[in-house]
């Protein structure tokens, strides 16, 4: 098919464009680089033996974001844009529903003017609010902890809205647990600006010496260690779980959501131990206060996603830490070479 991927050249997105070529897809980036860099795609291209070929453009920009539609003239597209820092958006939440909400509402806009009418959106384990219970399934009572996590419940919502309306739209909502580790090449990662707000990027620049230890956000959960349980997969696995939601949507209307996760959980400290064993040395924590708004134990229910997509993470903690490693290593500035 052709795939129009927006937000293509972040940390996801880029790892899904080689999966999509991979899988055979003619594939176009639209992306404004304001969280990533073309260097992602550069070397998108070289491991998949052709050039990436991408749009820089703002989705906030209604009429670039239309002109984007009718030049690649998709069959499907698959949207990673936006901004992802809970953090942030606590601060300035106005920014997150302007370039979130607003953004998707342009391309969605934008898709219907242009005829094409299958999406894929990048949707969070974070519309889950504090769950009721572990594992989590799609049918859980959805709720936003924080404006970040409201605009994945409102646009989920407006693409509910939308399918229910117009029954052309084919839709899949994908949500993501916690992503983490690299293309085992090395050559692709996770690139956050700043000081990273995700532990695996946090323990991976104290494992390079970049910073000096780990905070442990919280001893005393009721958890066996204490520490909060969460579900990493590794980021090849999500790339792979859209390739193969695309293939649903190709077939079937709707509005469909589906978490992608491994269905199993690891505390922050067997993350600690499994880094320190794959970097080979200890990596210093301290432990702190628990961090406002987190949850003790997140992780997923993945029978739908294994039964209708045909589709289970792979991958274990040990390769997620391994890939990270290897990707922090060979890349210690990130992308800026
Ligand atoms: P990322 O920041 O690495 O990638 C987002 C990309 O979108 C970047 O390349 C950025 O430049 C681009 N972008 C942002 N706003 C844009 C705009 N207005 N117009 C055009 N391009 C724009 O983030 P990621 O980790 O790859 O996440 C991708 C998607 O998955 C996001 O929607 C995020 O909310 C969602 N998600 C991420 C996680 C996670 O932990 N990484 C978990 C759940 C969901
Ligand atoms: C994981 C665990 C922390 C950093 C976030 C978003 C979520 C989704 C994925 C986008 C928790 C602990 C962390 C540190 C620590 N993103 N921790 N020290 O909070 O589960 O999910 O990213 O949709 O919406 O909220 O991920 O990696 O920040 O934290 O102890 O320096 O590690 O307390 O238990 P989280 P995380």
């Amino acid at each position: 098919m052709r795939v129009l991927v927006t937000g293509g050249a972040g940390y996801i997105g880029s790892h899904t464009v080689l999966a999509l070529l991979t899988d055979g897809h003619d594939v176009t980036v639209l992306d404004n680089f304001q969280n990533s860099s073309p260097t992602a795609l550069k070397r998108v291209g070289e491991l998949a033996g052709a050039p990436v070929p991408y749009l820089i453009a703002d989705l906030s920009d209604a009429a670039a974001t239309r002109k984007a539609l009718v030049a690649t003239a998709p069959d499907v597209v698959v949207h990673f844009a936006g901004l992802k820092s809970v953090g942030e958006s606590t601060i300035n939440p106005l920014r997150y529903f302007a370039s979130n909400i607003g953004g998707t509402l342009n391309l969605l806009e934008a898709m219907e003017a242009s005829g094409v009418r299958r999406l894929l959106f990048s949707s969070s384990a974070t519309v889950y609010g504090a769950p009721r219970a572990v594992p989590v399934s799609e049918e859980e009572p959805l709720s936003a902890t924080s404006p970040y996590g409201r605009t994945k419940l409102v646009i989920e919502q407006m693409l509910g809205d939308l399918a229910a309306a117009d029954n052309r739209w084919s839709i899949g909502m994908l949500r993501y647990f916690n992503p983490v580790g690299a293309h085992p090449s090395g050559r692709l990662g996770e690139d956050p600006r700043g000081l990273p707000a995700n532990l695996v990027p946090f323990v991976g620049q104290v494992a390079i010496g970049k910073l000096p230890f780990v905070r442990v956000f919280g001893s005393d959960y009721e958890t066996p260690d204490g520490t909060g349980i969460r579900d990493f997969i590794h980021v090849l696995d999500l790339a792979e779980g859209h390739v193969a939601a695309l293939d649903w949507i190709a077939s079937k209307r709707g509005a469909h959501v589906w978490n992608l996760g491994t269905g199993r959980g690891y505390s922050v400290l067997e993350v600690l131990d499994a880094y320190s064993e794959a970097a080979g040395r200890d990596v210093p924590y301290r432990f702190a206060e628990r961090r406002p708004g987190d949850v003790p134990s997140s992780f997923a229910e993945t029978a739908k996603a294994e039964r209708e997509l045909n589709w289970k993470a792979r991958r274990g903690l040990r390769e997620m830490v391994e890939d990270h490693w290897r990707w922090q290593q060979l890349n210690p500035g990130g992308y800026e070479e």
